[in-house]
């Protein structure tokens, strides 16, 4: 029944504005009153920003280094997704995170504002992971391509309006990460960037090992960066999602770990579309003090 279901798209509603799931939509009372616990740790992103490659570090670092406990299970199960209501009898994150002994790892895409309370009143560390708009936009092209649980992206150009205008699942990419470095210097925020990820492997996993206030030895340290590669990931069913079936994330059509790059953009952005897409970013990213890099 449930490969039925997924021969049609889900449709999709709005939370004040953002849009999201018409399933995550229905629950969303349950959803804004989620108990956080004071040793949750949150992973939060906007989609296709490297969510799952530091899910894998902070597992890396939490189990030290035991590789065989990281593939205990696939990622979505060792940490639940508490803005995902999949069609039934699929559990939605929500339960999941609810039956989770302490300490939790939890995930979200939500942008901070829907962002269960509960989290700031307990004061849990949140982990916010931002990449730039150019490779998050081919990247989500695809994967809304792939993924059936979300909505169709249609064409490259329609798309790239739909994502410029916050008409893609999660909203608006800019307000997304503008609104979680507004928050971090309040909050227990660690903002990082794929792009560092990218570029220092190494001295971005010793940032996330200080945050979490791990040690890491020189030999952890190098265990967690050979698991943690694009090529490593790509290879290890318990992160690249092989293990979910093809009617719910067809890798036929473009696989989980696609590229793992930076500037893959310039392989499709066209030169009127990234003219346009400056002037945009321009206007939109004026007020702030954040900057991306598109390359490296
Ligand atoms: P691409 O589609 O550009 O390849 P998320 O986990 O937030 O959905 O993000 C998925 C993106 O992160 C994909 O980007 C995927 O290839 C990339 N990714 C996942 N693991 C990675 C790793 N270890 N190194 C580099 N990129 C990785």
């Amino acid at each position: 029944s449930l490969r039925l279901t997924m021969q049609t798209r889900p449709e999709h509603a709005e939370v004040e504005g953002i849009p999201l799931a018409k399933t995550t939509c229905d629950m969303w009372d349950q959803i804004w009153r989620f108990k956080a616990r004071p040793d949750d740790l949150l992973i939060c992103t906007y989609p296709k920003a490297g969510t799952t490659w530091v899910q894998e570090i902070v597992d890396m670092i939490q189990q030290h280094g035991d590789v065989e406990k990281c593939r205990r299970a696939p990622c979505y199960t060792r940490v639940p997704f508490i803005d995902l209501a999949p069609p039934k009898p699929l559990p939605s994150g929500l339960e999941e995170a609810e039956a989770m002994p302490s300490p939790r790892t939890l995930k979200s895409h939500l942008p901070i504002q829907l962002i269960p309370p509960s989290f700031r009143d307990q004061n849990c560390k949140v982990i916010y992971v931002a990449r730039n708009a150019k490779d998050i936009m081919v990247s989500y092209y695809y994967f809304q391509k792939m993924n059936k649980g979300l909505m169709e992206p249609g064409s490259w150009s329609e798309y790239f309006d739909a994502f410029q205008n916050g008409k893609v699942p999660w909203g608006s990419w800019y307000d997304h990460v503008k609104g979680w470095w507004d928050a971090k210097d309040s909050q227990r925020i660690l903002y990082i960037f794929y792009e560092d990820l990218k570029e220092d492997l190494r001295g971005e996993i010793l940032k996330l090992a200080q945050f979490m206030e791990q040690e890491l030895s020189e030999e952890l340290l190098e265990k967690v960066i050979q698991h943690t590669t694009f090529q490593a990931m790509k290879e290890n069913p318990m992160v690249n999602y092989t293990t979910l079936p093809s009617f719910i994330f067809d890798q036929s059509v473009s696989p989980f770990m696609r590229k793992g790059a930076v500037g893959d953009w310039k392989n499709h952005f066209t030169v009127a579309q990234n003219e346009s897409f400056d002037r945009e970013y321009e206007k939109r990213m004026s007020g702030t003090s954040l900057r991306f890099r598109t390359e490296l």
